[in-house]
Order: C-alpha cells, then structure tokens, then sequence
C-alpha cells in the first residue's frame, strides 16, 4: 500500500516524539481552534477524552502500517460518525494540516520526508473517512 520507506519514515519520527501524548494533542486542539476558531463549538467543553482517543487513533496507524487494508472497515466508519458530527469534507484538510504542523513541531529532526509520509498517511485516512460519510449520507440501494 505505502512503500517501506514511506512506512519507515513514519516509524522512525514516531520514534522521535519528544513530548508526551497529552502535550502532542493539547498542542493540536490549540492550533486548530486558532486557525479555526468556529470549529471549537462542535467539541465537547473537556477535551481531554477526545484527545485520549485521537493519540490512540495515531498509535493504531502507526502500528498497522503493515496491514492498513485491515483498517478500512473502521475508518469508513469513523467518517460516518464524523458527518454525524457534521464535520465537512474541506474540514479534513484544515485538520490535516494542522496534525502535520503539530508533529514537525513534536518530532525531534523533523524533516521533509518526516512530512511528506505523514502527508501520505493522513490523506489515505482522510480519504477513507470520507468515502465513509459520503456512503453514509446516500447509502447505495
Ligand atoms: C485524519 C482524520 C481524523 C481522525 C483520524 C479523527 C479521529 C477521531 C476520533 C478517534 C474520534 C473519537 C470519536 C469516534 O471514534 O467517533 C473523533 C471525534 C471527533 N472528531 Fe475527529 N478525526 C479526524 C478528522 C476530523 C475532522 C476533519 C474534524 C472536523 C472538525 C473532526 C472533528 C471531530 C469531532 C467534532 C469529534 C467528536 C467529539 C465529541 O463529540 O466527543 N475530526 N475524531
């Protein structure tokens, strides 16, 4: 699916993470309710379990890169309950963008290639949530 050295790439910068989970994630919900401020309200007040299961999200990618076809059930899914959440398809790279923001700025030696395997990541989930709302809006007959 990805090339090794994409899937090494993003390995290895996992491996580089120089801060703990809630840090990362705390970081990002800042970034993006400050690129994005008319996001905030469709969060719940405490973020913390969202966080919690957004680094979790991340971990599982991480850990699957050998085998993400094995994901593709639960990520159309996830973007089901995403529409359900109203998120927008132009949401996703707003989102996106400010993940890859987050890690050049969590992963220690951050480089180009850092960015461009997560950018291959991120886009393949994305595209796998959205694929999932887009079933879920007009489900096939
Ligand atoms: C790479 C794409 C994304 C991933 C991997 C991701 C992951 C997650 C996960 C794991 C949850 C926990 C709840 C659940 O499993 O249903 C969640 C909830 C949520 N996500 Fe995302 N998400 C992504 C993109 C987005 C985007 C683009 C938005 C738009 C703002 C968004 C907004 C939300 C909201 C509002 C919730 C629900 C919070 C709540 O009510 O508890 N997500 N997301």
């Amino acid at each position: 699916m990805f090339e090794d050295a994409v899937k090494q790439q993003v390995l290895s910068s996992a491996l580089r993470l120089r801060t703990a989970s809630s840090t990362l994630t705390r970081d990002f919900y800042a970034r993006l309710f400050t690129s994005a401020p008319e996001l905030r309200a469709m969060f719940p007040e405490d973020l913390r379990p969202q966080a919690e299961k957004l680094f979790d999200m991340i971990l599982v990618l991480v850990q699957s890169l050998d085998h993400l076809q094995m994901l593709v059930t639960e990520l159309e899914a996830l973007g089901a309950r995403h529409l359900d959440y109203g998120v927008t398809e132009e949401q996703y790279a707003v989102v996106g963008s400010v993940l890859l923001d987050t890690l050049a700025d969590h992963v220690a030696d951050w480089d180009e290639a850092d960015r461009a395997a997560w950018a291959q990541l991120v886009d393949y989930v994305s595209d796998l949530m959205i694929t999932g709302a887009r079933d879920h809006a007009s489900p096939a007959a």
